[in-house]
């Protein structure tokens, strides 16, 4: 079953004005592969009660095609450029310059989001690998650095920011309709946890995901920022892809540990972002080596040094390691990260490395951007 076969059966789907739906500008790219297929339906927010419906046909008719074994559609809302401000073509060009702006696979440009310079994902390929500890004490290294930070909670799995910078409050509206993050350490924060209930079953939690991540990105009050740093859900499922293809990433970060499995699960991670377009900035090793917390004796418990092999075969930058040490653990779970908590320790320099390298990379991925991108204001 094959990218061309599925376009094939959307022509017998029809848009709300009657328009087969390959035609009408709306649909992302489509992947299918392994019996699987998925792809996002964009339109107009204020058009999205009446698109529900075709998203729904658009999924009943993938799902008729022989070799077909799950379908996923998203219906996703996005203003368009033009459509977004007051000022489109200020706002296009700042978001351009900033190199946010990442040309989508049918030429559209998906939009950054407004006065943030660079979002960024720390994901991994398998769960519980340190990603959530890699994710805040990398972006309170960046902060460190002195740069403006905001973390976003993405992990529709398990949202761990809460918990990871103690944070009890919810945020509060403003204007009835948009969010106020919350301040911790110094960083703007954001959980999927403020938005999806814990009991709500994972089975709803894919297709809300996209609009409450959409929601997340658009509809809270980030401000200015350098660098958001987002928390993605562990593994390559079809939910991670989907993020992955709907926030206008800038690179991506991933987290494995030095086991021979993690480092395949880090690969197939390597591999999503390749698809999607979006630069791997480098790979972190975590939990790379046992330091004795009474006398810190290093022990390479795992076989040290899997990870720096592995990007070096891949050709992607390595970015350091970080030891498996009973402080971190701690301090991490009780919402206390190191970097913050700890700055002149041994933990907090290492991170801090990290987020430097991860900044220089980010440089290096600005200046590569294609300039030669056109948007109609
Ligand atoms: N370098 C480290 N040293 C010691 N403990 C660590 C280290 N990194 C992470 N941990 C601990 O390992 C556990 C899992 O870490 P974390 O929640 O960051 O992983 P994750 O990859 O985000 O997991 P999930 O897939 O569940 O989101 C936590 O208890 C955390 O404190
Ligand atoms: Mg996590």
């Amino acid at each position: 079953m094959t990218k061309e076969q599925v376009l094939a059966a959307l022509e017998g789907v029809k848009s709300p004005d009657g328009t087969p739906l390959p035609k009408t500008g709306t649909l992302s790219d489509v992947v299918a592969g392994d019996g699987k297929v998925f792809f996002s339906i964009t339109v107009d927010a204020a058009e999205v009660p009446g698109w529900e419906d075709v998203r729904k046909r658009a999924e009943a008719a993938v799902r008729a095609l022989p070799g077909v074994k799950s379908a996923l559609v998203a219906l996703t809302a996005e203003r368009r450029a033009g459509a977004a401000s007051r000022a489109p073509q200020a706002a296009a060009s700042a978001t351009l310059a900033s190199g946010q702006a990442r040309p989508g696979p049918r030429g559209e440009v998906m939009q950054g989001v407004p006065g943030v310079e660079a979002i960024i994902a720390v994901a991994s390929g398998k769960g519980g690998v340190g990603k959530s500890t890699t994710a805040v004490n990398l972006a309170l290294g960046l902060s460190a650095l002195g740069l403006k930070v905001g973390i976003l909670d993405a992990d529709i799995y398990g949202p761990s920011l809460p918990k990871l910078l103690a944070i009890k409050e919810r945020p509060q509206t403003v204007g009835g309709t948009r969010l106020k993050p919350i301040t911790r350490y110094g960083l703007t924060v954001m959980s999927i946890g403020f938005l999806i209930d814990e009991e709500t079953p994972m089975i709803w939690r894919g297709p809300m995901v996209i609009s409450a991540l959409t929601q997340m990105l658009r509809e809270v009050e980030w401000g200015a920022l350098d660098v958001m740093v987002v928390d993605m859900p562990p593994g390559t499922g079809d939910a991670q892809l989907t993020m992955a293809q709907q926030v206008p990433l800038k690179g991506a970060v991933i987290v494995s540990t030095p086991q021979d499995l993690a480092l395949i699960d880090a690969r197939r991670g390597i591999a999503m972002f390749k698809r999607v377009n979006v630069p791997v900035l480098g790979i972190v090793e975590n939990m790379s080596y046992f330091q004795c917390p009474q006398c810190g004796t290093r022990s390479d418990i795992f076989g040290h040094g899997g990870a720096q092999r592995e990007a070096e075969r891949l050709g992607v930058p390595f970015l350091g390691e970080v030891p498996l040490h009973m402080v971190i653990r701690e301090k991490s779970d009780a919402g206390l990260p190191v970097v913050a908590t700890e700055p002149d320790g041994p933990h907090a320099r290492i991170y801090r490395d990290i987020a430097a390298k991860v900044r220089d990379q980010l440089a290096g991925a600005a200046g590569r951007a294609s300039p030669k991108i056109v948007i109609e204001a």
